[in-house]
């Protein structure tokens, strides 16, 4: 991937949680567990929720409306009612700030 977008400073990610961005027009969910950040799309494939607003536990976002699960590692759905995976993004994490790959 050569196409590394600065998406947040990682101090601004709270430890075991998930905050959303924008990063050029894309809704992302950021998800810090341990020394490790993840990034997926934002809007959950089931119907139209934020993830961003949903829960962490662990590797595991809880959506908010109807508690569909995705491990955030992989973007793979885990469980009812959801169906499609989410979309996941490269991160890497330089000089204290979050940079996301999109193609
Ligand atoms: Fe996310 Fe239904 S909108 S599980």
């Amino acid at each position: 991937h050569d196409f590394w977008v600065d998406a947040a400073a990682l101090d601004e990610l709270p430890a075991e949680d998930v905050k959303g961005v924008q990063v050029e027009g894309l809704e992302l969910a950021l998800y810090r567990v341990g020394a490790e950040v993840f990034a997926t799309d934002d809007l959950c494939t089931h119907a139209h929720a934020r993830l961003c607003e949903g829960f962490l536990e662990g590797y595991e976002i809880e959506c908010p409306l109807h508690q569909g699960r995705f491990d955030v590692r992989s973007g793979k759905a885990m469980c009812a009612p959801l169906i499609d995976d989410v979309r996941t993004y490269p991160v890497k994490i330089e000089n204290g700030r979050v940079f996301v790959a999109l193609d």
